[in-house]
């Protein structure tokens, strides 16, 4: 494993869609693998594929730390309630800002194998679970931002 460069605001590959996995092979696992291992060390809850230069639709979610999540091909296919809080994004580093997202969300996504997963995540996963998957279309929170708060 190896950690990998975050890409900053600025940098076209975060503004971009970014394309479907096709090949579940070795090399998506060891990718897979270092952007855990970079989300971790960078104190993140959540990080993209474009977020270390790679415009494909998979991106990691870990709120504790324990349960880690990797989702290819993610697709939010249902949405319930609202929530407001304060977001921030490793590639913007310094800032932070007010997003309302779904309360709840239903996620379809593969894993590094192919194999179809569904999830209902709520609560905080659910705001990282939207945040990371917006990454996928070239969309960042500050997009989204209700109130901006800026911290530095
Ligand atoms: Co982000």
């Amino acid at each position: 494993m190896a950690l990998r460069d975050i890409v900053k605001e600025g940098e076209p590959v975060l503004r971009q869609k970014c394309f479907e996995v096709t090949l579940f092979n070795e090399r998506l696992g060891v990718t897979l693998d270092d952007m855990i291992e970079t989300m971790f060390a960078a104190d993140g809850v959540g990080l993209a594929a474009p977020q270390v230069g790679i415009p494909k639709r998979m991106c990691v979610v870990s709120i504790d730390g324990k349960t880690i999540y990797e989702l290819v091909n993610p697709v939010i296919v249902k949405t319930a309630g609202k929530q407001r809080g304060i977001e921030g994004c490793l590639s913007i580093p310094g800032e932070h800002g007010l997003v309302e997202r779904p309360q709840t969300v239903w996620v379809e996504a593969k894993d590094r194998f192919g194999k179809l997963n569904k999830y209902k995540v709520s609560d905080l996963t659910a705001v990282a679970f939207c945040h990371e998957i917006d990454h996928l279309d070239g969309v960042l929170y500050i997009d989204k931002v209700i109130n901006n708060d800026k911290k530095e």
